[in-house]
């Protein structure tokens, strides 16, 4: 339990054990994270000024805190933000929690953009992004690529609501539009889509009940269930996107680092070109790029 004037110290190693004990994977991490929260500190300030003390706001604010991490619910939502390619995005029970391997999809279609934007400097380049969750892809291609517009949808209204904060907070809100709905059944007839991005759900429905708590307890289950195989999403997409994609267009999957072979058959089966694996940091398979040539 943690008390007022307590030592910044003392309370680091009382969060730290009480999340050690509910057999949390990095105990000193969340405690050191959860209590420079608290106290507007980085995790190396809250070791260097060990000896300050926890004011009553503090220490009751704090253990807060820890009771909710303590329930398995994922630190980002107890944070409330998550970072993604530098850029901190609010993060709550509304859409899954922003993930890094998503970055490497994320740097694959910057590229793309940035390379489009170069050879042709008078357009601006359409891109979208299906099943925005957060927002975290849509949000970050605006951001980097200034150029580029940006449509997204889900069919979560809550999860759009969240998008549409992050967009604002991040000052791209002017040039990212969010439509809720079926894959992407929303999106405009009329726009050439330079590329499509979607990090939707792959994982295979029985193997929910095996993960870890805070996601099977935590993270919206839309956001999770693939179907049988994991693949339903990925498939209907790959399929509907050809009517929105301009000639050459360009479609980007993300998948689970098993997927990458199933992933590529059907792209290739639907006739996408230049198929090429993207692998995320740890070198893992994370996402496949397919070109749309009719
Ligand atoms: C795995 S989460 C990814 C969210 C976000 N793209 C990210 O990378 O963090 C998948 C998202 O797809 C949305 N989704 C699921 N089925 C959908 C559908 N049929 N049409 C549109 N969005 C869908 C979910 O609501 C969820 O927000």
């Amino acid at each position: 339990m943690v008390t007022t004037n307590t030592t910044w110290a003392l309370a680091l190693a009382d969060a730290t054990a009480r999340l050690a004990a509910a057999g949390l994977d990095e105990p000193e991490v969340d405690a050191a994270l959860l209590l420079g929260h608290v106290v507007s500190a980085s995790r190396t300030m809250v070791r260097l000024f060990a000896d300050r003390l926890l004011d009553p706001a503090q220490a009751t604010a704090l253990e807060r805190l820890v009771a909710r991490r303590l329930r398995r619910e994922p630190l980002p939502y107890v944070l409330g933000y998550q970072e993604f390619m530098g850029l901190r995005f609010a993060c709550d029970q509304r859409a899954l929690v922003p993930r890094w391997d998503t970055e490497a999809l994320a740097e694959r279609a910057i590229a793309a953009l940035r390379a489009a934007c170069a050879r042709r400097p008078e357009e601006q380049p359409c891109v979208a992004d299906i099943g925005t969750g957060s927002g975290i892809l849509a949000v970050t291609l605006a951001h980097e690529v200034p150029r580029a517009r940006v449509w997204a949808t889900d069919r979560s209204a809550p999860a759009l609501a969240l998008a549409a904060e992050n967009a604002a907070a991040l000052g791209v809100a002017a040039r990212v539009i969010f439509a809720e709905g079926h894959l992407a059944g929303p999106l405009p007839r009329d726009v050439a889509f330079a590329g499509i991005v979607a990090n939707l759900p792959y994982i295979p429905s029985g193997e929910l009940s095996g993960l870890q708590p805070e996601v099977r307890d935590w993270e919206p289950t839309s956001a999770l269930d693939g179907g049988a195989d994991g693949l339903d999403l990925l498939r209907e997409l790959a399929t509907a996107a050809p009517a929105y994609l301009s000639p050459r267009g360009w479609l980007l999957l993300e998948h689970a680092d098993d997927q990458s072979d199933a992933v590529r058959d059907l792209l290739a089966e639907r006739g996408y070109a230049d198929l090429e694996v993207v692998r995320d940091l740890a070198g893992r398979d994370r996402a496949v790029w397919g070109v749309w040539r009719p």
